[in-house]
């Protein structure tokens, strides 16, 4: 059984007040569900105020990008030593934000991977193909180039840390949400992908979360697709309100 991750990507919101008023309110509703593993990614200026105050709860720590390399002359960049620091135990890789406006590529994707992995973060590495993709019928090939760069050279072993989140770009932010059974399908493509690539048991454990304008109204029929584990939650994971709802909906 695979237990589903409802993880919130804060983007570029929140300072540390508003992103201690978010965790709080987070934790006061959330009380003692365990449904899910439930995870924020603060910017990084809030990592450790959000940290100091999750430190004890269910609820887990991610960040939003990070760097190849442990530490040097890389100016404005942040490694994985620090995100550990700050209480990390997450982190988003290839975001399609980071692809599109910050020059990420397949190749950089895979080398935050590994080096995430080596030092114990569990990345939630993100792939999804554009409109102008779909609508060439290039969904499957986008995905699969995606997948085959973002995994090269990943031992069996540190599969058991990785999540895979499924965002298709037109779905982001923009309130198009993919109808369940097209994300199902995809998923379903990204588990038989898992399953040639590593094998059948590394595919039916790792996690492939579904992100693209989740809400409360349509988490629960996304979630109940079989090869849909979690969410990916941009602009409803900025309100309790609606990132608990999420939770609770998402899960049967
Ligand atoms: P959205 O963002 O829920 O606002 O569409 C999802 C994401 O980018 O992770």
């Amino acid at each position: 059984m695979r237990v589903p991750i409802i993880a919130g990507n804060w983007k570029m919101y929140k300072t540390m007040g508003e992103a201690m008023g978010l965790v709080n309110a987070i934790k006061k509703s959330l009380g003692s569900f365990d449904k899910a593993e439930v995870v924020v990614c603060p910017p990084f200026t809030a990592l450790n105020t959000v940290y100091g105050l999750i430190e004890n709860s269910m609820i887990k720590l991610g960040a939003q990008n990070l760097l190849w390399e442990k530490e040097g002359a890389f100016t404005g960049e942040i490694s994985p030593v620090m995100l550990k620091d700050c209480g990390c135990e997450y982190v988003i890789i290839g975001h399609s934000e980071r692809r599109q406006y910050f020059g990420e590529t397949n190749e950089t994707v895979n080398k935050k991977m590994k080096l995430a992995l080596d030092m114990g973060l569990m990345p939630i590495v993100c792939v999804g193909e554009t409109l102008a993709d779909r609508e060439a019928n290039k969904t499957n090939a986008v995905i699969e180039a995606q997948l085959k760069g973002a995994f090269a050279d990943i031992s069996n072993d540190d599969m058991a840390n990785v999540v895979v989140a499924y965002e298709p770009v037109w779905g982001i932010g923009t309130g198009k949400t993919a109808t369940p059974d097209m994300a199902q399908a995809v998923h379903k493509f990204i588990r038989t992908w898992l399953t040639s690539n590593f094998n059948a048991d590394i595919a039916e454990a790792t996690r492939i979360l579904y992100g693209g304008s989740v809400k409360p109204e349509n988490a629960k029929e996304l979630m109940a697709q079989d090869d849909i584990d979690g969410g990916l939650i941009g602009g409803a994971s900025l309100k309790a309100e609606s990132f608990i709802a999420i939770a609770r909906n998402a899960i049967a």
